[in-house]
């Protein structure tokens, strides 16, 4: 049986875009969810003719409330693996424990180092020579969970935030396709912080 995803994403949505466009994360693309009611990444959806929710969270009092409302979505469209891409809410427990193994994040710097919604400013101001992109398992702690996929990105001395954010995403669109396909294939057992990413050719 074919997995459904669902991407999750707050913003203009290119992570979005790189897995709408990779030829097998794609086509199992069946749900965008954002909070931000004009998000590019709603129009991305909907452009490639997926489901595409505003989860407005203003009718929702409290962050459980909201997270009770996204679970019910999630479990309505039936989704296997939720792709986090730029979602700017802290998600809670119980969302977090529905999806343990199933919910993936892509991370503007090689962690732990710079977690939050910062990164590349954070790098910058760090004075680090090199930072990147981490694709992690989600936990319960922010930018925490176990790595599948980690790729340097060097900083150049004439980098601002947003040159050196550009360069991150550049390599965020081709590193987090490829975190997803090794889970679509099955090639991820998590021991631990560990994620072993088996060879192709095995089992
Ligand atoms: C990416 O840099 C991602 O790592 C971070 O938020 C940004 C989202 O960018 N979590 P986009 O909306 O995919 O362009």
């Amino acid at each position: 049986m074919d997995a459904r995803l669902a991407v999750l994403a707050s913003g203009s949505g290119t992570n979005l875009q790189a897995l709408l466009d990779d030829p097998v994360v794609g086509p199992r693309v069946v749900l965008v969810v954002s909070d931000r009611p004009g998000a590019g990444a709603l129009e991305r959806g909907a452009e490639a003719g997926v489901k595409a929710v505003h989860l407005d969270p203003d009718p929702h009092a409290t962050r459980e409330e909201y997270d009770r409302a996204l679970l019910a979505l999630l479990r309505d469209e039936e989704i296997d693996l939720v792709c986090l891409a730029g979602f700017m809410r802290i998600l809670t427990s119980e969302v977090v424990r529905a999806f343990e193994g199933r919910m993936l994040n892509v991370h503007p710097s090689v962690l732990p180092a710079f977690p939050g919604a910062r990164a590349p400013a954070e790098a910058l101001a760090w004075g680090a020579k090199v930072t990147g992109v981490t694709v992690h398992l989600v936990d319960e702690e922010v930018d925490h969970g176990p790595i599948v996929l980690q790729e340097a990105v060097p900083v150049r001395e004439d980098d601002d935030p947003e040159s050196l954010h550009e360069r991150i995403k550049d390599v965020e669109h081709r590193v987090y396709p490829r975190a997803v396909r090794l889970w679509l294939a099955g090639r991820l057992t998590i021991e631990g912080r560990r994620v072993i990413v088996s060879p192709e050719d095995a089992g």
